[in-house]
């Protein structure tokens, strides 16, 4: 016999209808939208010492074009976060070079793509002033709509007169980090850089406001 319409629906569970994909994540979690997988184990490791979850959520985010890693950030935000109305940080990094006036600064990116370390190096032949830094901007944005909140994170050094080690990735092995022993970054484990980096310094402010904002326990 067959059953009837009445007989065959599930009991009421109470599901509220028009939820949104951010409505469905977890407090403790948050997505990084990129494409560089490096960036996303370095961060996921900050963020879990906070008690907080990071996803990696693989988008190729447009960039801006500018001078200014916190606008490129928050510009990025904003657009990831109204396509995937999720929590959503994007991160961008540059590397300023005190004796270039900043370069590459936020064209770090395209500067690595075309002449590369080597590029650099020859750029700082016979210069002494080796200082540098990098810079990330690493922007919120609470789903879709939400104006996007930013923390940023530096960590200051010198550039080596040759790539040296084997981790990190980008301009890892010439970047020489104060309070490193003289090490590159390359020639760090993850977790020691994360104790210098940027990168760690603008996801552990980032952790520590959001776990405020949340009304999480702190860690
Ligand atoms: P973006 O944030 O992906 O635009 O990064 C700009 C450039 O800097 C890219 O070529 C990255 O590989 C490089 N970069 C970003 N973060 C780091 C880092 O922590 N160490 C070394 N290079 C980095």
């Amino acid at each position: 016999m067959a059953l009837s319409l009445k007989q065959r629906a599930g009991p009421a569970i109470g599901v509220r209808v028009g939820l949104r994909p951010k409505d469905l994540v977890p407090p403790k979690v948050v997505y990084l939208a990129s494409t560089n997988i490096h960036k996303y184990l370095e961060a996921r490791e900050v963020m879990a010492s906070h008690g907080l979850s990071l996803a990696f959520l693989r988008e190729d985010v447009p960039e801006l074009q500018g001078d200014d890693v916190a606008e490129i950030a928050a510009w990025g935000a904003r657009w990831a976060a109204d396509k995937w109305d999720l929590p959503i940080l994007v991160e961008d990094t540059g590397l300023f070079i005190e004796a270039l006036n900043g370069f590459p600064g936020p064209y770090a990116s395209y500067v690595l793509k075309t002449i590369g370390l080597e590029g650099i190096l020859k750029l700082l032949e016979g210069v002494e002033d080796r200082r540098a830094y990098f810079k990330t901007a690493l922007a919120f944005c609470d789903g879709k709509g939400v104006e996007p909140v930013v923390f940023t994170g530096e960590a200051h050094g010198t550039i080596s007169h040759e790539p040296r080690g084997s981790g990190g990735f980008g301009y890892d092995p010439i970047f020489v980090p104060e309070g490193g022993d003289g090490r590159t970054f390359a020639e760090m484990s993850k977790s020691e850089k994360n104790t210098l980096s940027h990168r760690a310094k603008a996801f552990k402010a980032f952790a520590e406001w959001f776990a405020r904002e949340r009304g999480l326990r702190a860690r």
